[in-house]
C-alpha cells in the first residue's frame, strides 16, 4: 500500500510518515523543502527503521506534479500537508498563500483524477470556525468569515475538494486540527520553525532553552477564566495517528459519505498561562514571560467537541498537556545539543 504524503518532511507530515510506516504502508513524500530539512527522512528512517523516499520539488508546478503521478500511479491514497501555515505572513502576502496552498491542491487533484488515484485526506484547520458562538465546536458549526488569507485558503480548499468529487470518483476527508504541539516521543523529530517562531510552544521552548529572551503572552484581558486565550492543543503523535485511521478508512471502503470532515483534538481547552504553568512544572525551568496587547486576528477561546470523531473513527487523542510540554522540551533540548 503505497501513499503520498505531500509536506512530508515537515512538522506534522514527519509525524505521520512515521506512523505510517509502522503500519506497514510505503511511503512517498514530495516536498519542495521550503520550511523543512531533507535530513527529516533520515532522522524518520532512524525512529522506523526504513528511510522514505522523498522527491523535492514544488507541486505549484503542474507538469512535475503530473510526471510525478505518472510514474507514481500505483499510489493507494494522498495526504495533503504541504502548504504554507503562518498567518501573520498571509495578511502581508496574501497571493504567495492563495497561489501556493491553492493551486498546488488543484494540481493535485487534477492528477488523481488522471491517474484514478481516488482518496485524499487533507490538513484543514480549526481556524474555519473562527470565533464560534459557543465552545465547544463540533464539525456542523458554521462556517464563519476567515480572518487572513492562510484561513481562507483552508475554506477554498475544503470547497474546492467538494465540487471536484461531485464530479469525478475522488472521495476526501477532512481534518480540521486544533493546535498540534509536542514531538515524538525519540525527540528525532520535531518542530522546527524557520527563523521567529509564530506558533506558542516553539517560542517557549526557544525561550527557555536560550534563543528567545522573553515570551509575550498575547493578552490577559480575554473573557476567560484567567483572561489569557483558550486553545485545544493536541500531542502531534495524536494527531498523526488519526490520518492513519482516515486512510485505512477510505481504502477500506468505510467512508459514510464522498465527503467527510473531522475535529482532530481533545476536546480540552486550556489557556496560554494554563500552558506555561504546564512547561514550567515538566521542565522544571522558570519561565520568562510578559503580558502585552492582544495579537491581532486572535480568537477568544476555542475547542473542539472530538465526539464524532471519537465515536466515527474509533480515534482519542490521548496525551495531556504536560506529556505534551515535556516532549517538546525534549525535543527542543535534543535539537540543540546537536548543534
Ligand atoms: C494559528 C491559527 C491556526 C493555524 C496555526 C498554525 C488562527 C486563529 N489560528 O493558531 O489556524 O493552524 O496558527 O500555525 O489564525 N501566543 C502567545 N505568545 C506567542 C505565541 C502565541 O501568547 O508568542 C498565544 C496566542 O495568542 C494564542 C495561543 O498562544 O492565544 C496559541 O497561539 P498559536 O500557537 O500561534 O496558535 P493559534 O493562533 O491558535
Amino acid at each position: 500500500m503505497k501513499i503520498l504524503v505531500t509536506g512530508g518532511t515537515g512538522y506534522i507530515g514527519s509525524h505521520t510518515v512515521v506512523e505510517l510506516q509502522q503500519q506497514g504502508f510505503e511511503v512517498v513524500i514530495v516536498d519542495n523543502l521550503s520550511n523543512s530539512q531533507a535530513s527529516v527522512v533520515d532522522a524518520i528512517g532512524r525512529i522506523t527503521g526504513k528511510r522514505p523516499s522523498l522527491e523535492v520539488f514544488d507541486l505549484v508546478d503542474r507538469d512535475k506534479t503530473d510526471d510525478f503521478f505518472r510514474r507514481h500511479n500505483d499510489i493507494q491514497g494522498v495526504i495533503h500537508f504541504a502548504a504554507y501555515k503562518a498567518v501573520g505572513e498571509s495578511v502581508a502576502n496574501p497571493l504567495l498563500y492563495y497561489r501556493n496552498n491553492l493551486v498546488s491542491l488543484m494540481n493535485i487533484l487534477e492528477s488523481m483524477a488522471t491517474y484514478q488515484i481516488e482518496n485524499l485526506v487533507f490538513s484543514s484547520s480549526c481556524t474555519v470556525y473562527g470565533q464560534p458562538d459557543e465552545p465547544p465546536v463540533s464539525e456542523t458549526a458554521p462556517i464563519k468569515k476567515a480572518e487572513s488569507p492562510y484561513g481562507n485558503t483552508k475554506q477554498i480548499s475544503e470547497e474546492i475538494i467538494q465540487d471536484t468529487l461531485k464530479s469525478t470518483s475522488l472521495k476526501a476527508i477532512a481534518l480540521r486540527y486544533f493546535n498540534p504541539i509536542g514531538a515524538h516521543e525519540s525527540a528525532l523529530i520535531g518542530e522546527l520553525p524557520l527563523g521567529i517562531p509564530n506558533n506558542l510552544v516553539p517560542f517557549i521552548t526557544q525561550t527557555a532553552i536560550g534563543i528567545r529572551q522573553q515570551l509575550s503572552v498575547f493578552g490577559d484581558d480575554y473573557n476567560t477564566p484567567d483572561g489569557t486565550a483558550i486553545r485545544d492543543y493536541i500531542h502531534v503523535v495524536d494527531l498523526a495517528k488519526a490520518h492513519v485511521v482516515a486512510v485505512k478508512r477510505m481504502i477500506e471502503n468505510r467512508m459514510k459519505h464522498h465527503f467527510e470532515v473531522f475535529n482532530l483534538g481533545t476536546g480540552n481547552g486550556y489557556s496560554v498561562l494554563d500552558v506555561i504553568k504546564s512547561f514550567e512544572k515538566v521542565s522544571g525551568r522558570k519561565l520568562n514571560y510578559v503580558i502585552v496587547g492582544r495579537r491581532p486576528g486572535d480568537v477568544e477561546k476555542v475547542w473542539a467537541d472530538p465526539s464524532l470523531s471519537n465515536r466515527e473513527l474509533g480515534w482519542k487523542a490521548l496525551k495531556n498537556l504536560d506529556e505534551m510540554n515535556a516532549s517538546a522540551w525534549k525535543w527542543e533540548q535534543y535539537y540543540r545539543s546537536k548543534e
